[in-house]
């Protein structure tokens, strides 16, 4: 395991030897599975004769090999760590081998493992090699059939990819399915359940009128939460047929929930495995963040069907191909079927805090990447939400319909082959005419480039001249930068007229969508006829993944928030506006002096509470603070206490001042209405739960109150997570206590209930967190090997619980490294990702740099995954 070695991009070759078809018998067992594979493979025709044969596999036992029936001698093929290698195979050939693995020992979760009892497999991207031997690599595609063999008792229900062809009973209590999957698919795309499931079905007619059977698959006492997911499948199926033009193409598709998992969810074919977390919701027990995240992850991998499936990835190295235009088409669906202007602020507060975060640290890697040593570590904010940017920025560079004609053309030209950026990219080019040449550095330069914008206002000549600067830092490997292409939507905003002013630049109409495009190191933009000294509206809609800074005044800010026609930009006046009164109390807190609250920020909340009129869901987004997580973002070097400190300053002054209004927004958006995960009730529990925030920042007795009654009732998850996490978060321990002993107890049978139970102790801002963390991993409800676990205690807390997991005496690392260090044997996988927080050491102060690179030192004498190691080796280079 030591020093494992990169693979290179510009290393790639095609397959030498291909595989038409696959057979593949599984007979189960917890500890012995046996699993016989018979592959119909063929010599590449460019390829010389006499050309070994390279096959991946992993802990695996091989219990027989044979080429065209004959059983090979053991001079003819060699065994090593990580595959097998056949000497001389004939150009034609059927390779069968047979091999044994241990679902049961499988705490890795990748290949095929146990989880409550229920056989599944994940695949993607390597975990294929965990299962039978085989060239394990996304351009080798082939047609499957599997045939499961399983106890009648122990798994009545054996599942795999395509459709159903034949199915038995065997002596000793077994049965078997043989499935058939006749699209060529990579081995990534494989997957196999057998357990106890019981099943949800729906039907959906494409528009070809083609009856499809959809089936979700669950633990019987399951049974009742996957309306929401169902529905959800149905919409994405519809959107996609005509948004896209895309149809499904096989008579069945399956959705399986399980309860361990790594990630979200997973695209196999016609056989869709979920984490229980990204498809299970019941009012009673699923917030309404909840309900829209399944949405969008059922959402995300049907479409991976087309942008995945169909056409996939030539390698790994074009993983965005696949992933970075499929988010894009699932934040597409989810603005159509929600608010668009909330799901971009959502969308857009995130990237700006956590891909900032992972650009600017010692993992920053491009959309991508050169070089990897283990790919699972590139499942990233980069890849997938970076990579959605850029697809997003074709889209607005190209418009809807060329962008159609683009997609059209890829997805016909490339359908059931294995294909590069480059080739999508070429499609986009040739259905726009437009020359992307410079734009492809969007895919190959890492980092987040800055713009430094200032603007001047000449009176005399009715003009407006901006000058924008663009410079991106240095990333590892990468010191030196060229400039992007970067799209930059924006406006003027007259100061008498409050109005958009036409947009001429140099004499010449930049059309109604006002994109000016920066290309240059420097350039500036001479608008002409401007009638009135402006405030500019810039990179409106988040029109390119870059940090954009201006000297803004506070009372520019202001009147951009109170005035600016692009909604998500009047969002952002006000983030920056927070963020320029949280510059000053930061500073305060350091330097000792009494924090005083800038009035016009008091003024701007009074304006957006009192105006009315503004859609309620993006209200309660505009009357959010930034988060502390996006605070540390902005600050040169990260001082944890004052941000906290601050931020919870600005929360308790807007609170004072405005306590009744936020005291009526509250009883205005009360509802006793049945629950439905409906946008403008969505909305209205938003705006109502802001404000109950607000109201328990100063704790004064009616705010209690509320949040005591809004437990009490009982009414939804939304509610009543927000009730308990106020109340838990308060100095007031008399009424957290029991309403969190009671809870635990009302849903100790509910594990995704108790996920919440435990991220919302862990968040507490008291110096007791970290205690309960410890306390709370010897809880019968947590596990190690329970990747939902580790995320709601240990990642929640890490993440989320700021000042106690940078505590100065350093016990939070101690804790991170600890656990790290033990998931780092079970789960490689969730270990490396765990770790993240500690390997931003470079950003905080001296005292904490030597605290956590202390740990990340504990870690490296660790006999390490190579996962963790090369997260680890670049933390510490
Ligand atoms: N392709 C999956 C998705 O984005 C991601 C995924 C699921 C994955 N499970 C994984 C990636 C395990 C790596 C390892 O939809
Ligand atoms: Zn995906």
């Amino acid at each position: 395991m030591s020093e494992p070695k990169p693979t290179y991009r510009h290393d790639y070759r095609p397959p030498a030897y291909r595989v038409a078809h696959v057979d593949l018998t599984f007979e189960l067992d917890p500890a012995a599975t046996r699993v016989k594979a018979s592959l119909q493979m063929e010599r590449h025709p460019e390829c010389k004769e006499g050309e070994p044969l390279r096959l991946d596999g992993e802990q695996l036992i091989l219990k027989h090999i044979a080429i065209d029936g004959q059983a090979l001698e053991s001079d003819e093929y060699t065994l090593d760590d990580d595959g097998l290698s056949v000497r001389q195979p004939p150009a034609r050939f059927r390779l069968d081998t047979e091999v044994e693995i241990a679902p049961c020992d499988n705490t890795a979760l990748e290949g095929l493992y146990l989880s409550s009892g229920m056989y599944c497999t994940q695949c993607e991207a390597e975990g294929f090699r965990r299962i039978t031997y085989y060239p394990d690599r996304p351009d080798v595609m082939a047609t499957y059939s599997t045939t499961v063999i399983g106890d009648k008792a122990g798994q009545p229900v054996l599942l795999s990819n395509g459709n159903p062809v034949k199915r038995g009973e065997l002596p000793d209590g077994r049965h078997f399915v043989t499935w058939n999957d006749p699209f060529p698919k990579p081995s990534y795309l494989f997957a196999l359940v057998a357990g106890d499931l019981k099943k949800v079905e729906d039907r959906f007619t494409t528009m070809s009128g083609r009856e499809v059977t959809l089936q979700i698959w669950v633990e019987e006492e399951n049974l009742g939460k996957t309306d929401h997911a169902m529905a959800s499948l149905k919409r994405a199926m519809k959107w996609d047929e005509e948004t896209y033009g895309r149809e499904y193409d096989l008579d069945l598709f399956m959705i399986v929930a399980v309860n361990d998992f790594n990630m979200g969810a997973m695209e196999n074919k016609g056989l869709n495995l979920f984490n229980s977390a990204a498809v299970l919701t019941h009012p009673d027990t699923a917030t309404d963040a909840a309900f829209q995240r399944v949405e969008g992850i059922v959402a995300h991998e049907y479409f991976h069907n087309w942008s995945g499936n169909r056409v996939t990835c030539r390698d790994w190295f074009q993983l965005s191909l696949k992933e970075g235009f499929t988010v894009f088409r699932d934040q597409c669906f989810s603005a159509d079927v929600n608010s668009a202007a909330v799901k971009r602020i959502e969308d857009v507060a995130f990237f700006r805090t956590a891909q900032f975060a992972e650009d600017a640290g010692p993992t920053a890697h491009p959309v991508r990447p050169d070089h990897y040593i283990e790919i699972t570590n590139f499942y990233t904010l980069t890849i997938y939400e970076k990579g959605a940017e850029v697809v997003r920025m074709l889209y607005n560079l190209m418009g809807e319909e060329a962008f159609r004609r683009g997609s059209d053309r890829y997805f016909e030209r490339f359908d059931g082959q294995a294909v590069t950026i480059e080739d999508f990219v070429d499609c986009m080019a040739e259905a726009s005419g437009q020359d992307l040449t410079q734009f492809m550095r969007w895919y190959s330069q890492a980092g987040t480039p800055e713009i430094d914008a200032y603007g001047e206002y000449d009176y005399a000549n009715a003009e407006y001249h901006l000058t924008l600067r663009q410079r991106t830092p240095a990333t590892p490997d990468q010191p030196e930068k060229a400039p992007q292409h970067i799209p930059v939507r924006m406006g003027l905003v007259g100061t008498k007229s409050g109005r958009d002013l036409g947009l001429s630049l140099e004499g010449e109409s930049l059309g109604s969508d006002g994109v000016i495009h920066l290309r240059e190191a420097e350039q500036t933009f001479v608008f002409t006829d401007v009638p009135e000294a402006p405030v500019p509206s810039l990179l409106r809609g988040f029109s390119a993944p870059v940090q954009l800074r201006f000297p803004y005044s506070r009372e520019d800010l202001a009147f951009l928030l109170a005035n600016d026609s692009d909604g998500f930009n009047r969002w952002d006046a006000g983030q920056r506006l927070a963020m320029l009164a949280l510059d000053d109390l930061i500073a305060a807190h350091r330097n000792g002096v009494e924090k005083v609250m800038d009035p016009r920020v008091v003024d701007a909340f009074r304006s957006l509470l009192e105006r009315g009129g503004d859609d309620k869901a993006v209200l309660a987004e505009m009357l959010t603070l930034p988060s502390e997580a996006y605070i540390a973002e902005q600050q040169p070097l990260v001082d944890v206490e004052a941000i906290h400190a601050a931020r919870t300053f600005v929360k308790q002054s807007l609170a004072a001042t405005l306590r009744d209004d936020f005291l009526r927004l509250y009883q205005e958006n009360e509802s006793d209405e049945p629950y439905a995960p409906q946008p403008e009730q969505i909305a209205r529990r938003s705006l109502k739960n802001v404000a109950l925030g607000y109201l328990m920042a100063v704790e004064d007795e009616e705010g209690v109150e509320l949040a005591r009654r809004q437990f009490e009732a009982d009414h939804n998850m939304t509610d009543v997570r927000q009730a308990l996490t106020l109340l838990t978060h308060s100095s007031r321990d008399d009424l957290a206590a029991p309403a969190l002993r009671s809870f635990g107890e009302k849903w100790a049978h509910d594990s995704l209930v108790m996920d919440q139970w435990f991220a919302i102790q862990v968040t507490r801002p008291q110096t007791d967190a970290l205690d309960r963390v410890r306390h709370l991993m010897a809880h019968p409800a947590f596990s190690l090997k329970n990747p939902n676990k580790v995320r709601a205690l240990v990642g929640t807390f890490v993440n989320q619980n700021r000042i106690n997991f940078h505590r100065a005496d350093g016990e939070g690392y101690r804790l991170l490294a600890d656990v790290v260090i033990e998931l780092n044997r079970l789960n490689p996988e969730i270990a490396s990702r765990l770790v993240t927080p500690l390997t931003r050491w470079q950003r905080f102060d001296e005292p904490r740099q030597e605290l956590m690179r202390a740990e990340l030192e504990r870690i490296r004498a660790e006999k390490l995954s190579p996962n963790v190691y090369e997260v680890i080796e670049k933390a510490l280079a």
